[in-house]
């Protein structure tokens, strides 16, 4: 099979020089080379070798170095500094893996010889409550995550976990006991139908729980009336049970249109009370194989180890002491369910870094109770407002998601050339893909500054500047029409540049997999759409009058615009077909 990476070819090359020397082929790898070299990489086998085999790591060096010298992979290898090898590519080495880049349909990214089976899960926003600007991180920074891992031959099961069953319910119910108290399903004999005719819509329900969780907040009677509710809820009173299938069903065709304009995709839509009939048995196993405990009226797991010495977590309570279950008794009784139903390799979790604590917590409870499945905490950071605090409203309020959504599509609308048809369409485009691109530029742990003019402009490292550049490149290849590409003539200068940035694609992919990163990509199509930028203005390409020249510019372009889609695409950003 032809290698189509760059890295693959130079590893190919020095695995054999290392094995023709009898040295062991672990320390045969490229890898980039230092800042102002000129070289595409460098191996830095002999030093790591030198001491192990008590040899001068020069001497080694020059050994390898002229055994790389029968190699026509390389045109230039030279020994640098203490024992450094550097390497140029030959231009047959680069012609060949472009050709097998262009010919393959995944641009070389590694198919994981270990394949994994991830549940990935993502959000879980909580019913009843509009989707907010936090939950715009977990559904971009999964969705991407999400491609990466699916490109990259991993089978993965999205998941958003809906909180559907806490307090939050039993304060809407006790709050809309306030307002309607003569409704049928607050009679205790009550005991179905389920709502045909339902007594409040979406707006009723949105405008509700503000006013109900404040209250609770500020009074202790209201909060013990929603404690109430909610364990009368849990236990199955029939009206209760009704009016919360109501409001989860309302709350849910909101939810689901903000998923659905961020272009998210879930496999499950599960909540957690469905995790409900198995929580008493999970609890009593617990308890009996004592890896829970009774503590102070409650049952808890304890978590602490000893290199917590001086920050110790605290247990994870899985029943409070007024026998209500917990958000982590949940993401306990969920990995049960997935494991049984799955049989995962891991399961990830996009969620706030702010929760870290609990998943510390949880993953350390789910050791003890023998769970083997890796678990993976893959946290973010917060979006901030001008003032380098979490996003609010103008009002003070937390920002809502479909709000934001809104403001950055009618902001978008006016960058649009007013000639253009399909500007609704357009605008959507362009908004979502500035909103997901300011949100995946940076590294995830990293909260970012939200500032959605920055994020619509053109220029930059912008959503609409990738879309942009990708339409262009669209339109040269369109122009070429059937015109002859094929690499072939010397690539120097930049053109070399742009070809090795293209062959370097599957690396940054990898990268983003191994680090849960998306950023990786960002960054990688940031570049390369710079490096397109200065090839474009320095290189003609339909106006070239050498055939060979032409025809290799095109075949770059051509690489360079499927290695942008495919960036793109795994950032969940989607290319308009014209700007
Ligand atoms: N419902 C939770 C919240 O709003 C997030 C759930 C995240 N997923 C999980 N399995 N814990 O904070």
């Amino acid at each position: 099979m032809q290698t189509v990476t760059a890295v693959a070819a130079a590893e190919a090359a020095l695995v054999e020089a290392f094995k023709a020397l009898g040295l062991p082929i672990e320390h045969a790898l490229a890898s980039p080379p230092h800042r102002n070299s000129k070289a595409d990489f460098q191996c830095n086998g002999a030093l790591a070798l030198a001491g192990k085999l008590g040899k001068k790591p020069l001497d080694l060096a020059q050994a390898i170095t002229a055994e790389l010298s029968n190699n026509t992979t390389f045109e230039l290898v030279e020994v640098t500094g203490p024992g450094f090898i550097n390497c140029t590519l030959s231009q047959a080495t680069l012609v060949d893996c472009l050709e097998a880049a262009l010919a393959s349909s995944d641009l070389g990214i590694a198919t994981a010889d270990n394949a994994r089976t991830i549940v990935l899960d993502f959000g879980g926003p909580n019913v009843a409550k509009p989707l907010h600007v936090g939950h715009l991180r977990s559904l971009v920074l999964g969705e991407s995550l999400r491609r990466i891992l699916i490109a990259s031959g991993h089978t993965v099961i999205s998941d958003i976990p809906l909180g559907d069953w806490g307090l939050q319910m039993g304060q809407l119910i006790s709050e809309l006991q306030l307002r309607m108290p003569d409704l049928v399903y607050f009679d205790r004999s009550y005991s179905g139908p389920y709502p045909s005719e339902p007594p409040i819509i979406l707006a009723d329900l949105e405008g509700m729980y503000p006013v109900a969780a404040a209250a609770c907040k500020a009074d202790p009677e209201r909060l013990a009336m929603a404690r109430i509710a909610t364990a009368e809820l849990q236990a199955g009173r029939p009206g209760y049970r009704a009016l919360w299938s109501h409001f989860r069903a309302l709350s849910m065709t909101s939810i689901c249109a903000d998923i659905d304009q961020l272009g998210a995709h879930f496999d499950l839509l599960a909540g957690e009370s469905d995790t409900q009939p198995i929580i008493a048995p999970l609890v009593d196993a617990l308890l009996a194989n004592e890896v829970a405990t009774q503590s102070q009226g409650a049952i808890v797991i304890d978590v602490q180890q000893p290199e917590d010495s001086d920050r110790p977590i605290p247990p994870l309570i899985l029943v409070k002491s007024d026998g209500a279950a917990m958000y982590g008794t949940t993401d306990l009784a969920t990995i049960k369910q997935r494991t049984a139903t799955y049989a995962p390799d891991e399961i990830i979790y996009v969620v706030d870094q702010r929760q870290a604590e609990h998943f510390t917590q949880v993953f350390r409870a789910a050791a003890k109770a023998g769970f083997t499945t890796r678990l993976t905490h893959c946290g973010f950071g917060t979006v901030n407002g001008a003032d380098g605090k979490p996003l609010k409203t103008r009002a003070g309020g937390t920002a809502k998601l479909g709000e934001l959504i809104a403001d950055a599509k009618s902001k978008a609308d006016l960058v649009i050339p007013i000639h253009l048809d399909d500007r609704e369409q357009l605008a959507g485009k362009i908004a979502i893909g500035a909103l997901k691109f300011a949100d995946l530029s940076s590294k995830r742990l990293t909260g970012y500054t939200f500032d959605l003019d920055r994020a619509i402009s053109f220029e930059g490292k912008t959503g609409p500047y990738f879309q942009y550049a990708a339409v262009r490149m669209a339109s040269i290849l369109e122009k070429a029409g059937d015109a002859r590409a094929a690499f072939g003539a010397d690539l120097r200068g930049v053109e070399r540049d742009l070809a090795l940035q293209c062959l370097s694609f599957a690396a940054a992919v990898q990268q983003a997999v191994d680090s849960y990163e998306p950023s990786e990509i960002a960054t990688y199509a940031f570049e390369l759409a710079q490096t397109f930028s200065r090839f474009y203005t320095n290189c003609p390409v339909l106006t070239e009058p050498d055939k060979a020249i032409r025809a290799s510019r095109l075949a770059l372009c051509a690489l360079t615009s499927r290695t942008l889609e495919k960036s793109l695409w795994l950032l969940g950003i989607e290319i308009p077909e014209r700007m």
